[in-house]
């Protein structure tokens, strides 16, 4: 099966051309230029051609941090592999890296296993893993060199979530030694775990059990303490370090002061920690603030943490775009903390929207074209080992092409999302762009307001090592 994509503007990382692209089977076979011999004779021969006029062609997206059917606080997280890769390819994105979890007291292999089994054959897009080390002993250490043969190169840890997955000094400075002899990295959950249940169980004490007071207990500053204590590790430990859904000003300053010394530290932020605020959502009337208790917690408007992730996202001391995807729903499974916002399940639904929400930066002017490029799809395909097979725009990459109306406008809502949830947080957002045709691998999977895939047209993909470590 060729496809000629003709007549667009092809945007990667690098730049901004007037190209048509040729794909063959799975791949792209040729960028060319339009009118040239090649591209008449290219044209010519394929069996389907996309008129992409008055449109951008980028890369498909590669949301490098999603939890479907995530287990946590009594619940599972509402979209599955199925619905929650077809709702991110409705949004543009082709390749997820989901989180495979060994939660305490479990056999890292036997966990992996069961994430593997949850989205074999269930996905419309290709995937990946990262495993969460929820248990660090002798056992989990020896696996995850064995992990890292095997395409899962990367290892996120936890500071927060005391009793659950939160692992001390000790044993993340053991992880980070054994992920400097693997090649592997290790993502880091910066939040101080212990100094917020303090508090947290102070503000129940005195009768503040609101939504809002998730945002007011998990305070930016023992975000920044967590952050420049995992920086120190990751040092000692010689390790590379991925700090992720960094939130505040706070953990920002330390991965810039790193960063500017010359460690290996990157950082990922999320669309809701650019947008959205604790006073006017997280504070939103009755239980609606719900809908936006995620950890990291989104932060106040009264100081300035949006503009500092913006300048982070322009100076790349923040290089990737991911969303945390992790939906519950409001009925049954937010309300589970109707009456204690510490059990409220902590998590955002956003996997359909991060390449829209980041493309208003553009619009804005905060990032030029390439840049959007670079952090939803080129940055995170290189930090995690799948590049150049994903993340762009050339010869030999996979066939994973979105094609993006930057004319057409339209506005999020629960009543157009393709996510299992019964809400969006983000409802009334008007957009500028939105996503005119997807393929993954070659397959036209959405196209004219249709979902054209089917699950199971998503592969496993083993990774590499990260592309960034020196
Ligand atoms: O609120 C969040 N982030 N839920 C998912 C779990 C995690 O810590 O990433
Ligand atoms: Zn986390
Ligand atoms: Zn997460």
């Amino acid at each position: 099966m060729t496809t000629y994509i003709k007549g667009g503007t092809v945007i990667t990382a690098t730049g901004v051309h007037d190209h048509d692209v040729l794909v063959d089977g799975e791949k792209i076979v040729a960028v060319v230029t339009p009118g040239s011999a090649l591209a008449v004779s290219a044209e010519g021969g394929a069996e389907t051609v996309l008129d992409a006029t008055g449109k951008y062609v980028v890369p498909g997206g590669l949301d490098a941090h999603t939890h479907m059917e995530l287990p946590f606080g009594g619940t599972v997280s509402a979209d599955d592999f199925e619905s929650g890769t077809r709702a991110a390819a409705w949004g543009g994105t082709t390749t997820i890296i989901d989180f495979a979890v060994q939660a305490h007291g479990q056999d890292v292999r036997a966990s992996l296993d069961q994430w593997m089994g949850k989205a074999e054959g269930n996905c419309a897009i290709d995937y990946g893993f990262h495993m969460i080390i929820g248990d660090v002993n002798d056992q989990s250490l020896k696996m995850m060199d064995a992990l890292v043969d095997e395409g899962i190169s990367s290892f996120k840890l936890f500071m927060a979530y005391p009793g659950v997955f939160l692992s001390d000094d000790g044993q993340i400075l053991r992880a980070m030694q054994q992920a400097a002899g693997n090649g592997g990295m290790i993502m880091m959950h910066a939040e101080n775990g212990l100094a917020i249940d303090v508090l947290a169980e102070q503000a129940v004490e005195r009768g503040e059990t609101a939504p809002i007071n998730h945002g007011y207990v998990r305070r930016s500053e023992l975000e920044g303490e967590a952050t420049h204590r995992a920086i120190q590790l990751a040092k000692v430990g010689a390790a590379p370090l991925y700090i992720v859904h960094l939130s505040a000003s706070e953990a920002l300053e330390q991965v810039t002061i790193a960063r500017d010394k010359g460690a290996n530290v990157f950082a990922e932020t999320c669309p809701q920690y650019l947008y959205l605020n604790l006073e006017d959502h997280l504070g939103a009337p009755g239980f609606g603030g719900a809908a936006y208790v995620c950890s990291t917690p989104i932060r106040t408007k009264h100081a300035h943490h949006h503009d500092d992730l913006w300048r982070g996202l322009a100076t790349n001391d923040l290089c990737v775009v991911s969303t945390d995807h992790c939906p519950f729903c409001m009925k049954e499974q937010k309300e589970l903390g109707l009456d204690d916002f510490r059990k409220i399940p902590n998590g955002l639904g956003t996997v359909e929207h991060r390449m829209d929400l980041l493309y208003q930066g553009v619009v804005q002017g905060k990032i030029s074209l390439p840049r959007w490029v670079e952090l939803s799809s080129t940055t995170p395909a290189r930090m995690f080992g799948m590049y150049p097979d994903k993340g762009t725009i050339a010869p030999g990459a996979d066939a994973d092409i979105v094609l993006y109306d930057p004319s057409a406008t339209w506005t999020i809502s629960v009543d157009n999302h393709h996510m299992a949830i019964d809400h969006s947080a983000w409802e009334g957002f008007e957009i500028q762009g939105k996503v005119d045709t997807v393929l993954s691998r070659g397959k036209i999977i959405v196209q004219d307001d249709a979902y054209l895939g089917s699950a199971g047209d998503g592969r496993y993909r083993k990774r590499g090592l990260s592309q960034y470590l020196i």
